[in-house]
C-alpha cells in the first residue's frame, strides 16, 4: 500500500506541474498507458492472494480514477489558461484607419464637359445628342455641303463600309458636332438653344491632333438673334470658364458654308515661362469656329428662314481643357497612362457649379 501511496503523491505532483497537453499526455502514458506503472502493479494482482488483490485491486483502481480525473481537469485548465494567453496577445485595434485605397479619377476632357454644360446651362442651353456613325445628308449636305464642295477634302473624313452593290453615300464618322444642329432643330423646331457635346473624327494624326477629338456645339434660334448675342454669350462663357474676371474675344472673319458671316474667335492670352495666362497678354489663341445660321441650313432641318435666325459655334473640347488646366500634350489624352490620368484627373465629387468651383 505504501507504493501506491507514494505513486499517487508523485503523480498528482508532476501532473499539477505539467505546462502544456504533450507534457500530461507523457504523464499519463507513463502512469496508466499499457506499460505504464499502475498497468504494471495491476498485473501483478495475480501473484497475491485473495484478501491482498482484493485491497491492493481496490487502492489501485481509485488511484487510476483519481488520476484520470486530476489529468482531465489539468487538461482543462491548461486550455483555459491558453485561451486567455491568445485573447490577451491577438488583438486588433478596430479603431485603427484602413489602408490607403486608390480612387479612379475623372478624365479632364469629362470634367471640361460637366463644366461647361453647367455654364451654359445657366444661360438657358440644354444639351442635345448625335450619333458619332452619322450620314452624309447630316455631316455634309444639310450643312450645306453639297456633294462636289472642297470643305468635304478639308474634313479628312473616316468613311464606313458599304456593302456591294449599295450605292448610297456612305455613312461617316461625323467630323464635327454641327449634324446635331439639324437633329435638334428637326427634334424641337425653333425657338431652341442648345449644346452639343461629343466625340467627332477626322483622319489627322500629330502633336495637336488625334483621330478622335471633342466638340462642343452651340446654338440659338430665336426672333432677332445677332452677332452681339454670339459675341455675349461666348464672353460670358470664356470668364465663366477660365474663372477671370475678364477676357478679350477677337472676331475674325472667315469661312464655314454653313454659317453667314462666318468668324473664328481667339481669346487673349500670353506665355509667361511656358505658364499660359489667359485674359491678358500680346497673344491670341484660337478656340472655336461660328457665325449666323445659313438659311439653307434652317430650311434643311424645316425651320423657315424668314421668320428664324441666330448663331452657331463649335469649339474644341480638348483644346479649352489644354488651356485650362496646363496640359501640354494633345496625344497623352487618349493614351490612358495611369499616371498621367491620377496627375491630370479630377477627384469624382469635385463637380463644378457656378456656386462653387466656378465663378461668373
Ligand atoms: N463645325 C465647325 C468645325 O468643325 C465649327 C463651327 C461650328 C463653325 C458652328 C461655325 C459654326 O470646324
Amino acid at each position: 500500500m505504501d507504493g501506491i501511496d507514494t505513486l499517487r503523491g508523485k503523480y498528482l505532483e508532476s501532473i499539477t506541474g505539467a505546462g502544456d497537453e504533450s507534457a500530461l499526455e507523457e504523464i499519463r502514458l507513463a502512469a496508466l498507458g499499457k506499460k505504464g506503472e499502475i498497468s504494471l502493479k495491476m498485473r501483478e494482482l495475480g501473484k497475491m492472494t485473495p484478501e491482498e488483490r482484493q485491497t491492493t485491486g481496490a487502492a489501485l483502481n481509485r488511484l487510476k480514477d483519481e488520476l484520470d480525473a486530476a489529468l482531465r481537469a489539468r487538461k482543462t485548465s491548461l486550455a483555459d489558461a491558453a485561451l486567455d494567453e491568445r485573447l490577451r496577445s491577438e488583438w486588433l485595434d478596430v479603431t485603427l484607419p484602413s489602408r490607403p485605397r486608390r480612387f479612379g479619377t475623372i478624365h479632364p476632357v469629362s470634367q471640361v464637359m460637366e463644366e461647361l454644360t453647367a455654364i451654359f446651362a445657366d444661360m438657358g442651353f440644354s444639351v442635345a445628342e448625335g450619333p458619332q456613325v452619322e450620314s452624309d445628308w447630316y455631316n455634309f449636305d444639310a450643312l450645306n455641303i453639297p456633294p462636289e464642295h472642297p470643305a468635304r477634302q478639308e474634313h479628312d473624313t473616316f468613311f464606313m463600309h458599304r456593302a456591294e452593290g449599295d450605292n448610297r453615300p456612305p455613312h461617316v464618322l461625323r467630323t464635327h458636332t454641327s449634324p446635331v444642329q439639324i437633329r435638334a432643330l428637326e427634334a424641337n423646331g425653333a425657338p431652341i438653344r442648345v449644346i452639343a457635346p461629343g466625340r467627332v473624327y477626322r483622319m489627322d494624326m500629330d502633336q495637336t491632333h488625334t483621330p478622335m477629338f471633342h466638340q462642343v456645339e452651340g446654338l440659338a434660334i430665336d426672333k432677332g438673334i445677332s452677332m452681339a448675342n454670339l459675341k455675349w454669350v461666348l464672353e460670358e462663357f470664356c470668364r465663366a470658364f477660365f474663372e477671370v474676371p475678364s477676357v478679350e474675344l477677337r472676331f475674325r472673319a472667315s469661312h464655314f458654308p454653313f454659317t453667314e458671316p462666318s468668324a473664328e474667335v481667339d481669346i487673349r492670352c500670353s506665355w509667361v515661362n511656358g505658364q499660359l495666362k489667359i485674359g491678358e497678354g500680346d497673344s491670341w489663341m484660337e478656340i472655336l469656329g461660328s457665325g449666323m445660321v445659313h438659311p439653307k441650313v434652317l430650311q434643311a432641318a424645316g425651320v423657315d428662314p424668314s421668320k428664324w435666325q441666330g448663331f452657331a459655334f463649335g469649339m474644341g473640347i480638348d483644346r479649352i481643357a489644354m488651356l485650362k488646366y496646363g496640359i501640354p500634350d494633345l496625344r497623352a489624352f487618349f493614351e490612358s497612362d495611369l499616371r498621367w490620368l491620377r496627375h491630370y484627373g479630377f477627384a469624382a465629387l469635385d463637380m463644378p457649379d457656378l456656386a462653387g468651383g466656378l465663378s461668373r
